[in-house]
């Protein structure tokens, strides 16, 4: 692609300009747009690039390992990885409100990312942030509406008193573009194609409290899910797949006994860009597959239902 290979060149040789022989510190989450800014400044820069990635324990099954391995090993970036599963965990025991829970993640992950740059620049000189914004994103900020439906968290927001000076490569470019962009600097399909994730994660996929247990059963359900939709073909034309672990219990038979366990919902959804979606018609022999997998794989779990609302009026996630 003559125009992508354009836009590299000149992107990478403005970025040397800009920053010269400085450092750049960027927050990987392990989405789209953060990593091809992570290929991009590798590219430019090489191990002038700082890449801090927080687990913060709300992750998918093998999110995590996937990221490690594709910008530590793979490609060799610097990176940082900081274990912050515990500290989430503590904040968010008990809490079972859904706006509750948001503000939780969103505060604590800016409070991790600040003490975790502190740390970082008392031995380092950074002076650059790099974030993954988008030309849509650019627009909308300016176009926000009065009414807050859910409290937005995006990971790699700029905490309020950082003295970094900005740089932001994707802000002329629109998704598909990015994509294509993130294929030419050579990221694998799966981190490309990545389909959306909350910067809350898992935290609003279970409804009411947050517990280790009820966390290993949407990752187990969820994992069973991405995998059979994947082996259907029907992982790009479906926009979001995932599972939510319901607040609800109900009686089951399992052999001959008696179960009294959880229900877990499959959410699928088609859409342009998240404000309006269908609910996806998966064909039911899919839907057999993964409801007996989930059951059959999962503890905890004796039911299995289907979402089948359109937003609006639903929203896409349950919280
Ligand atoms: P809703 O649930 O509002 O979701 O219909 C629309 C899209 O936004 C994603 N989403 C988030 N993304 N931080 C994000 O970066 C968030 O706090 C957040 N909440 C929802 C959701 O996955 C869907 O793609």
């Amino acid at each position: 692609n003559w125009s992508m290979k354009d836009f590299i060149a000149t992107e990478k040789a403005l970025i040397r300009e800009k920053v010269g022989t400085d450092k750049v510190l960027l927050g990987l989450s392990g989405g789209v747009d953060s990593s091809v800014v992570a290929a991009l400044l590798h590219e430019a820069i090489g191990d002038q690039l700082i890449c801090m990635f927080i687990d913060h324990g709300l992750l998918r099954k093998g999110e995590a390992e996937s990221v490690m391995e594709t910008f530590g090993k793979n490609m060799n970036i610097n990176l940082v990885k900081i274990d912050a599963k515990k500290r989430f965990m503590d904040k968010l025991k008990g809490v079972s409100d859904p706006e509750q829970k948001r503000k939780i993640i969103g505060n604590e992950f800016v409070y991790t990312f600040d003490e975790e740059v502190k740390k970082l620049t008392e031995g380092e000189d950074i002076k650059w942030l790099a974030q993954g914004t988008l030309y849509t994103d650019v627009i909308e900020s300016g176009t926000k509406t009065a009414q807050t439906i859910k409290s937005h968290h995006n990971v790699g927001g700029l905490p309020k008193d950082m003295q970094f000076q900005l740089i932001e490569p994707l802000n002329t470019l629109f998704k598909d573009e990015v994509r294509a962009l993130g294929t030419e600097l050579g990221l694998p399909d799966e981190m490309v194609w990545r389909q959306p994730f909350p910067g809350p994660g898992l935290g609003i996929r279970i409804l009411g409290d947050v517990t280790e247990e009820k966390l290993k059963i949407v990752r187990d359900s969820d994992y069973i899910l991405r995998e059979e939709i994947a082996k259907a073909g029907l992982d790009r034309e479906i926009w979001q797949y995932f599972t939510a672990l319901t607040n609800m219990r109900s009686v089951g038979v399992m052999g001959d006994q008696r179960t009294y366990d959880y229900a877990v919902a499959i959410r699928a959804v088609t859409s342009i860009d998240g404000m309006t979606a269908d609910w996806a018609k998966i064909p039911y022999d899919v839907l057999d597959t993964i409801s007996t997998r989930i059951v059959n794989e999962v503890d905890h779990v004796n039911r299995v239902l289907v979402d089948i609302t359109s937003k609006p009026p639903g929203t896409i996630e349950f919280e």
